[in-house]
């Protein structure tokens, strides 16, 4: 998209937020809100500081995840200025005033201390952010439903917030084809991250969350957190969950591949994706988000059994044993946006047999949402089953191959439309 078109939604999202903000404010009671933009903390006992990323409700006006100790004041008549903190420092570079288009609606000054400007505040003022960094600051400190109304305001995007999550993901499908040609090379889980950096031109402090890449085995711990510097002596498969974080949005896609001559293990992989396009497909308007998780389940049941893995058993009675749970635990998904798991996704609890669901709403046009079907051998998981009477009805011969693989999980993010939805990911990266 070209810059002066983004340049033109990103003022049309400012503007839905002065009158959304002023609704709000109207309601809560108060004459306006101070934002804090948040920094990062000190490491305990050292000089080196944790990296940081910035406050939602704060990279929701200005995208400006690297910004610390700045403040956004927004007043209910729509005024909304920006101190950018612009410190006397000769060890570190100094965030320059931005010549954007958008500082046209939120004026800019700089600032050097750290505190909240030192002006006369409307008379109902709310603060919000890091309790730590909104210590001193006027106003009511983080009020509740105030909090509430914010979150619930960044569950339907504008146009300008997909394009950026649609921008994110383009730039990260570049390193999901990067990270699969090195592992198809040989390369270890050290070796395809850096392929996956290069291709995104993204630093690891800047990614939405710590890019999950585990061949073999570590493909079926769900967010492994580790990068062996060495290629496993048998590739069998690579598992990547990774996003890019571009203007403040994120995209959070997973890709798993066979290695060449793992037929069995890749073919399962297909049978996966096929059900997770068939997921993406039923995103739409009034669509329960809990009812296809459940759907999910099922389809996953129809999977095991037409690969073999389990047997004599009916796809309902599958699931409802929790045999399909044990191969795939987590959630289907979750809503993205400024945040990888954003915010606002539970107007209900996530039901008992769902515990880890983090999106239990009524899909809506606006919501941006993953869909993530899994199928994994986890160990912790699936050996008290084949302990239980349960048994019966799993082929453990195939298991116990297919464990060395790991597990497969296939995400993508989508836009629910007026129409139905739209495939954010596979527009950028069809397989
Ligand atoms: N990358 C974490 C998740 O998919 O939720
Ligand atoms: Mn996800
Ligand atoms: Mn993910």
């Amino acid at each position: 998209m070209p810059d002066s078109r983004l340049a033109t939604l990103q003022a049309e999202h400012i503007q839905h937020l002065q009158t959304a903000y002023a609704d709000i404010l109207n309601q809560q009671g108060y004459d306006a809100v101070l934002i804090s933009s948040g920094a990062a903390p000190m490491r305990y006992a050292d000089d080196q500081a944790h990296h940081h990323q910035g406050y939602g409700h704060f990279l929701h006006w200005v995208g400006l995840s690297d910004l610390e100790h700045s403040w956004l004041l927004v007043e209910k008549d729509g005024r909304v200025r920006l101190w950018l903190h612009t410190p006397v420092d000769f060890w570190h570079a100094v965030t320059p005033i931005p010549a954007e288009g958008w500082t046209r609606l939120i004026e800019v000054t700089g600032q050097a201390g750290i505190d909240a400007p030192d002006i006369t505040y409307p008379e109902r003022l709310a603060v919000i952010g890091d309790p730590a960094q909104i210590s001193g600051a006027p106003g009511d400190a983080n009020p509740p439903s105030l909090l509430a109304a914010l979150d619930s305001l960044r569950v339907i995007k504008t146009a300008y917030e997909v394009a950026c999550i649609d921008q994110a993901s383009a730039i990260a499908a570049r390193g999901h084809n990067a990270a699969r040609d090195a592992f198809l090379a040989g390369a270890s889980e050290f070796g395809i991250n850096l392929a996956y950096q290069q291709a995104t031109g993204q630093r690891e402090t800047q990614a939405p969350y710590h890019s999950i890449i585990g061949l073999n085995q570590h493909a079926g711990t769900l967010h492994y957190q580790h990068y062996d510097l060495q290629a496993p002596h048998r590739p069998r498969s690579l598992l990547i969950d990774a996003g890019v974080r571009y203007r403040g949005y994120c995209s959070d896609i997973t890709r798993t591949t066979a290695a060449p001559g793992e037929n069995r293990f890749g073919a399962l992989i297909a049978g996966l994706e096929s059900l997770q396009k068939r997921l993406c497909d039923a995103v739409a308007p009034g669509v329960d988000y809990i009812e296809l998780h459940q759907r999910a389940h099922l389809g996953l049941a129809a999977l095991l059994k037409a690969s073999e893995l389990v047997q004599d058993i009916d796809d309902a009675g599958m699931v409802e044993k929790g045999i399909t749970r044990a191969f795939f635990p987590h959630g289907l998904g979750h809503f993205l946006g400024i945040q990888v798991h954003d915010v606002a996704g539970k107007p209900r609890p996530a039901p008992e047999h769902a515990p880890f669901l983090r999106l239990t709403h009524s899909l809506k046009p606006g919501m941006v949402v993953t869909i993530e079907p899994g199928l994994y051998f986890i160990p912790s998981l699936l050996d008290p089953l084949l302990e239980s009477t349960d048994r019966r009805y799993l082929n453990r011969p195939l298991i116990d191959d297919l464990r060395g693989c790991g597990g497969i999980r296939i995400e993508d993010n989508v836009l629910v439309t007026e129409a139905g939805a739209r495939n954010l990911t596979r527009t950028h990266l069809p397989v």
